[in-house]
């Protein structure tokens, strides 16, 4: 059986939480600001105000699958695509450990001409720029245990791949084939392999139902994830899913409420979807549990080619250059700028 997790009860007292599916849709179906306000809490009695930021790297938009909702799908001829070379990608790591971060998130497609091999290499000259210091983390897809397991050796820290939603048939119409077995298989062996491990879903996609929101929200759960991104579906007009309705602000706030009352040691970021789609989205998340924050430090000429949906907002901000922005604005919020690595609670615990 799976463990019974704790959280702070509304007068700060820990009770357990029980962990079936009708504990999962009462929390889901409590007024909002309650949900909130005990999940702010609850983020700043484990967590503190820190906001640990993390440089995130696109580069690839090359990638072979058909997933309907994404605009880097395959079948997407109007994308111009690019692959950042590794000299890219050190550049801005380099500016980015001098400017403190302590981890990058290297997100792409699944391109075959980015092979294990040549991550391995990247992921150790990254490690060696950042004299061992700098915390990497991938999401570059499924790869086979194999791969997972030479990338671990060759130093990576943490992957993040998304299951996406927890229907298996929405998962398997939606991901163009790919089965949701398929995807937990791979979380299983990234798991087993050794990487901190981040997981999500997406809110609002079409088809999605109450039910859905309760099994995302419990997969989350029972993988334990030590990390959990999750952001609005956001209609891509390049996809088969283009005029299709977009996830909701209040969705998405209450979905990462609901999350870290069920994963109070989780990393969760306030992410760029919810930013690009409503204008206070990244705040309205950091106050409702969200404890991350990743600035975009992809080099500029490439940015408006990661299009994974319209409207994203990192286009033009150099994540590099916006530091001191950042700081100045989570200053504003009550919060604080964390530039250290920022490893899951569950590593650095030493019971
Ligand atoms: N809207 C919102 N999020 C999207 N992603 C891909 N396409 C879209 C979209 N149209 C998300 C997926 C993926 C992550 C990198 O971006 O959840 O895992
Ligand atoms: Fe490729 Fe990921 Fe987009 Fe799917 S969601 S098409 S795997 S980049």
């Amino acid at each position: 059986g799976l463990p019974v997790r704790c959280f702070a009860g509304e007068k700060g007292r820990d009770r357990a939480l029980k962990t079936g599916s009708a504990e999962i849709a009462r929390l889901l179906a409590r007024p909002l600001e309650e949900l909130v306000a005990e999940a702010d809490s609850l983020r700043r009695l484990r967590h503190g105000d820190g906001v640990w930021i993390r440089g995130l790297l696109e580069f690839t938009n090359r990638c072979t699958c058909n997933c309907l909702y994404c605009g880097l799908r395959a079948a997407n001829g109007r994308l111009g695509r690019y692959s950042l070379t590794e000299e890219e990608i050190l550049l801005s790591v380099r500016a980015g450990f001098a400017r403190g971060l302590g981890t990058f998130v290297l997100q792409g497609g699944e391109d075959p001409d980015w092979t294990t091999d040549r991550l391995c290499r990247l992921v150790e000259a990254i490690k060696v720029e950042t004299e061992g210091r700098a915390a990497v983390t991938l999401s570059c897809g499924i790869k086979s245990r194999g791969d997972y397991r030479r990338l671990v050796a060759c130093g990576a820290d943490r992957y993040l791949l998304r299951f996406e939603t927890a229907d298996p048939a929405l998962h398997e119409r939606l991901r163009g084939g790919i089965s949701l077995r398929r995807r937990l298989q791979a979380l299983d062996d990234l798991r087993e392999e050794g990487f901190e491990l981040g997981s999500g879903f997406m809110v609002g996609l079409p088809g999605e139902t109450e039910a859905v929101r309760v099994a995302n929200l419990e997969l989350c759960r029972d993988l334990a994830l030590d990390m959990v991104g999750i952001g609005p579906f956001i209609a891509n007009p390049d996809t088969p899913l283009a005029g299709e309705a977009s996830g909701t602000l209040e969705a998405t706030v209450r979905m990462t409420a609901a999350l870290r009352l069920l994963l109070p040691d989780a990393n969760i970021p306030a992410t760029t979807a919810a930013g690009s789609l409503f204008s206070q989205g990244r705040e309205a998340m950091l106050g409702a549990g969200a404890n991350v924050l990743m600035p975009n430090v992809t080099p500029l000429a490439y940015r408006e080619r990661y299009l994974l949906y319209p409207g994203k907002d990192t286009i033009t901000q150099d994540g590099i250059q916006e530091l001191e922005a950042i700081a100045a604005h989570l200053e504003e919020l009550g919060r604080r700028a964390d530039l250290g690595r920022g490893d899951s609670p569950s590593r650095t615990r030493t019971n």
